[in-house]
């Protein structure tokens, strides 16, 4: 009886706490609108909701993941070796190359050869916004695209090297695909008055030519609680930090070949259809969705504060 009481209240706080999440998800997407966001709202909530969100998705979902994770851990230390060296090799053979075919004025160059679209890497990172009126008209062919998505797995940096960032690159019909399916995730519970909205965001992602999917494979980070327990409570922070570096870091390198891009977060509704379909496996964690094209549009306008409210510098010469 008493125990009967007890899993009915578990079962409808869960019910209630994952409603909320939804419902705030919802609300979230919305106010993403690029008219909302630069009319009313150029700095502040967009920035402010991530935070407290994914730690309330996060700690829903990590017991489940740390369960599923044990299983897999005896794996880990051969698929990190391997892994390694075919990285080390790598970096020998193709990842240098553009380091000695450009000049340092383009350090930031991802061509093998010097292409007048590239740009420096403060120059691309100045330019970098978010697009939203993309298209299918690409300036550089579909194999630079994944050579770009394969250097940055081999080159950003993560914490005691874990590489636990996982970059599933959908383009083409794939990347209509994706959105497709998005699209049916939210029909049913997008209401009704905001649907228009929705749908045209949805287009306009569609409209593009590929999105990157980022995901948290928590294998590495469980290993590593494991090897050095004394740095335990810091993964979570670090492998979300680092899949952040790789997000950054396609955006940037997309805008340095002319590309534009805009960031999206339709985790966690649309995880399991998406894992299901690409075969994705599911104890990996969706971050974010970078969708990528042709620039058919301009960014709209951005406020930038005072830097020397951001940039506090000691000591200069
Ligand atoms: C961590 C992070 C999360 C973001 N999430 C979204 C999002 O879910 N939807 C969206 O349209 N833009 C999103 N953005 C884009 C920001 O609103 C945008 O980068 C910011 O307003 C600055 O504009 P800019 O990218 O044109 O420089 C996100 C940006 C960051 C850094
Ligand atoms: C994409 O937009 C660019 C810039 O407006 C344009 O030159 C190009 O033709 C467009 N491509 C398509 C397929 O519409």
């Amino acid at each position: 009886m008493l125990a009967n009481l007890r899993s009915l209240i578990v079962g409808f706080t869960a019910g209630v706490l994952v409603t909320a999440i939804l419902v705030q998800q919802l609300l979230i997407s919305q106010l993403w609108d690029p008219i909302i966001e630069t009319s009313q709202d150029p700095l502040g909530s967009s920035t402010a909701f991530p935070d407290t969100l994914l730690h309330q998705m996060a700690s829903l979902r990590n017991p489940l993941r740390v369960a599923q994770g044990a299983l897999l851990r005896g794996a880990y230390f051969k698929n990190v070796h391997s892994a390694q060296s075919s990285v080390q090799q790598r970096t020998r053979s193709s990842l240098l190359k553009p380091a000695t075919s450009s000049s340092s004025t383009h350090p930031f160059s991802t061509s093998t050869s010097r292409m007048a679209s590239s740009k420096s890497y403060l120059e691309a990172a100045k330019e970098r916004r978010t697009i939203y009126q993309l298209n299918k008209t690409s300036p550089i062919p579909d194999s630079k695209i994944v050579e770009i998505i394969e250097t940055a797995a081999n080159v950003v940096p993560s914490a005691f090297n874990t590489q636990s960032t996982r970059l599933v690159t959908l383009l083409n019909k794939e990347h209509e695909v994706f959105w497709d399916q998005v699209h049916d995730v939210l029909k049913p519970i997008v209401p009704e008055d905001q649907w228009a909205t929705t749908k045209g965001r949805l287009d306009g992602f569609k409209a593009g030519k590929g999105t990157v999917l980022f995901f948290t494979d928590p294998e590495p980070m469980d290993t590593l609680k494991k090897k050095i327990p004394a740095y335990a409570h810091h993964y979570g922070d670090w492998a979300e930090q680092s899949n952040a570096m790789h997000q950054y870091f396609l955006w940037v390198a997309l805008e340095a070949e002319g590309l534009g891009a805009n960031l999206q977060h339709y985790n966690p509704l649309v995880d399991q259809k998406t894992q299901q379909h690409y075969n994705i496996p599911l104890e990996w964690k969706l971050r974010a969705q970078l969708v990528f094209g042709g620039k058919a549009g301009e960014a709209g306008p951005k406020e930038t504060l005072p830097v020397e409210k951001k940039v506090f510098v000691h000591g200069a010469e």
